[in-house]
């Protein structure tokens, strides 16, 4: 077998997968959830989710990754010695690739908002922002290209490799995400009437605290990790022997909250100061955002047009850094199965994933016959892969390492080797087997049942 290179530096190993972790859910999903559903104590329950069930998930994919030291499917097949366990792999794979191509669509949006901040065309009023995101979204050309260029920039990444692609890229896109994200968020708090956004984020309000709330935060959490989309285990397969995956997967989970933390502190505070209600999903960042900033910095319009330049560019390196991710599954799978040079894997991987990514795009607006069932296939996509496989790839995995993988095996990869040595990572071991074994297969389980309605 050939060499494989893996990340030469730790921070590289937490730079390269909080770069999967923090991506546009960060920003459309998790603030707006925090502040309808009870705020500070929304952020306490979303946090328990996370230490509880989203580090123990994510250093299982860890573990499976790094023992296999190949792509996601012959991870699982190798940890499996090649019994059925090895669809899991192959799932997790298919919602990788999957995913790739409608998430290349939205980020693709943000390139064109880059461009159209850039050329001053992000004022108006607020109709004209909900008439910009339709018209785009709907045409047959734009968005399309957008995406492709999009899927070009991963591809011209990934084709550099591991080391000198994802790692390199990762290093200087991660501490430029966050110094945007500071600048955007103190601009943000310095508006009038900034508290008010702030109270909406972190006022505790027991009363919003029900059932449905805590399944969302959990939910939210897997899908802001990047659990169960092939994409941890991918990357721990670059991971060396000396990697601490309980250290890791926990810097990581507190990068992706802090980032979706100050996602709202950027949101909430520039929204109240106009007095607009923010919402969630794609008309938060396409449409109430633009016209937020156009209208809170008025007054100094050479503030607004940074802060909605540098917005988008913010959205869009998140969203290139989990492409990234997504996009190395399948280039993996492709070159390690079918044994291609990166170039070529990479090449069918960008290719393939621009048509899904073209007909997703053209599912909303621009033809109707890709609606099937009243659903655009942008939206089946989102949905077959967001609500049926991350579920069941988690929960699957979970049950793999608790009750399938020798406890050997997995404590010899959670101890590297028996090298972290100390009582504390002999009890750690125990917590984590007991919250991978039970809570977290049924912490999913709930989930799946719930978002179908079959528990309420
Ligand atoms: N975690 C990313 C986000 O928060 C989404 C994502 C999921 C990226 C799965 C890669 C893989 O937006």
């Amino acid at each position: 077998m050939t060499e494989r290179t893996g990340f030469g530096s730790k921070l590289g190993v937490i730079l390269a997968t909080a770069g999967s972790a923090v991506g546009l859910g960060n920003v459309w999903r998790f603030p707006y959830m925090a502040g309808e559903n009870g705020g500070a104590v929304f952020i306490m329950i979303y946090l328990a989710c996370v230490l509880l069930l989203g580090i123990p998930c994510m250093i299982s994919e860890f573990i499976v990754g790094r023992h296999g030291q190949s792509n996601t499917a012959r991870a699982y097949s190798k940890l499996s010695g090649g019994s059925p366990w090895k669809l899991v792999g192959y799932m997790g794979v298919l919602t990788g690739f999957l995913i790739t191509g409608y998430y290349a669509v939205v980020t693709g949006w943000c390139l064109q908002y880059i461009w159209a901040s850039f050329i001053g065309q992000l004022q108006g009023t607020p109709d004209y922002f909900k008439t910009y995101f339709a018209e785009l979204s709907s045409d047959p050309v734009r968005p399309v290209l957008w995406t492709f260029a999009m899927l070009g920039i991963a591809y011209l990444i990934i084709e550099h490799g591991v080391r000198d692609g994802i790692e390199k890229a990762s290093k200087m896109m991660m501490p430029t995400l966050f110094i945007l994200l500071l600048i955007i968020v103190v601009a943000s708090c310095m508006l009038p009437n900034a508290g008010k956004g702030i109270e909406f984020l972190f006022k505790p309000d027991m009363s919003k605290m029900t059932g449905d709330v805590f399944l969302s935060a959990l939910g939210q959490s897997f899908y802001s990790l990047s659990i169960a989309m092939g994409c941890l285990c991918t990357y721990a397969s670059y991971f060396s022997r000396y990697t601490n995956l309980t250290t890791s997967a926990t810097q990581i989970a507190i990068i992706d909250s802090v980032v979706a933390i100050l996602a709202g502190l950027m949101i909430f505070p520039a929204a109240f100061s106009v007095g607009v209600n923010p919402d969630s999903g794609p008309s938060l960042i396409f449409i109430t955002l633009p016209n937020v900033f156009s209208q809170a910095f008025a007054a100094i319009p050479i503030v607004g047009y940074f802060v909605s330049l540098l917005f988008f560019v913010l959205l869009s390196l998140a969203g290139l850094t989990s492409l990234m991710s997504l996009h190395e599954v399948s280039t993996a799978f492709f070159q390690e199965e079918f044994t291609l040079s990166r170039k070529k894997a990479a090449l069918i991987v960008t290719i393939s994933t621009a048509i899904i990514g073209a007909f997703c795009s053209l599912s909303l607006g621009a033809t109707d016959n890709l609606v099937f069932g009243g659903k655009a296939l942008f939206d089946w996509f989102d949905f077959i892969t967001g609500q049926i496989f991350l579920p069941v790839v988690g929960f699957l995995t979970c049950i793999f390492i608790g009750w399938f993988v020798p406890h050997k095996v997995v404590r010899e990869e959670f101890t590297n080797w028996g090298t972290l040595r100390s009582e504390w990572y002999a009890r750690l071991f125990h917590i984590y087997l007991f919250l991978v074994k039970y809570i977290c297969p049924m912490a999913i389980l709930f989930i799946f049942l719930h978002q179908f309605g079959l528990l309420k």
